[in-house]
């Protein structure tokens, strides 16, 4: 079974999908940290966004997840890929065509023989069309950079809540609006707004969803 959990940056996806796949014992693939780390990859290396598809070959990039973790070239790099300047920079490196490809065939070579919960933007439009169940979350954007923020002074990071909530919407808008598979419901997803949830009530929401498509199949 694939589950497909797309939605708009900081809408909870990363924390309720662990906590679904967990409870459901799927394996979590979690392809913003896979964006993510090729961006990473790219700031090190002082490669722009226009120049990375000539350099995407030569680059020889190695990203494996393992559970929760994301591992760059053999390095453990969980950490380094949620920094500000990763955020900033990483739907730059999103948009480009060839930054897609290489990471979608990663993803589906992923979902081979496996039950798996995917979160991402384009996961029940692009990636994996057939999914069996897909969900859209969303929260207002006020409330998205909140969380955002309150997870980012929990760890220690320096960051203001205006630079969270530029980041978001900035995000969002380049998501949203690039040309090849852009962040978008898909028409058979179903909708939830997590705005006024708590995490315990959306992964109850999503494991009785989960339930409700499985029965469904089993009255085919
Ligand atoms: O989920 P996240 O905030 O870690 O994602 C980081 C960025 O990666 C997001 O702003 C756009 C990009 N992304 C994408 O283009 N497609 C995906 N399936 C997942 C993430």
């Amino acid at each position: 079974m694939i589950i497909a959990i797309d939605g708009p940056a900081g809408a909870g996806k990363s924390t309720i999908s662990k906590r679904v796949a967990r409870q459901l014992n799927f394996q979590y693939i979690d392809t913003g940290a896979m964006y993510r780390g090729i961006t990473l990859k790219c700031l090190r290396l002082g490669i722009q966004p226009d120049q990375v598809s000539e350099k995407l070959t030569d680059l020889q990039t190695e990203i494996q997840l393992d559970g929760e973790k994301i591992f760059l070239d053999g390095k453990d790099v969980s950490q380094e890929i949620r920094s500000i300047e990763v955020s900033q920079s990483v739907s730059a490196y999103s948009a480009i065509p060839a930054v897609r490809l290489f990471l979608v065939d990663l993803q589906r070579a992923m979902a081979i023989n496996q039950n798996i919960l995917v979160d991402g933007r384009d996961i029940g439009t692009y990636v994996f069309p057939k999914a069996e169940l897909k969900v859209f979350l969303t929260a207002d954007v006020e409330i998205r950079a909140k969380r955002r923020f309150l997870e980012m002074q929990e760890k220690g990071d320096v960051v203001s809540f205006e630079e969270i909530v530029s980041n978001i919407e900035t995000r969002d808008r380049i998501d949203s609006q690039r040309e090849m598979a852009p962040l978008k419901k898909a028409d058979d997803a179903i909708e939830v707004d997590t705005s006024s949830m708590n995490i315990a009530e959306v992964v109850e929401h999503i494991l009785f969803l989960v339930t409700s498509k499985q029965g469904e199949g089993m009255n085919h």
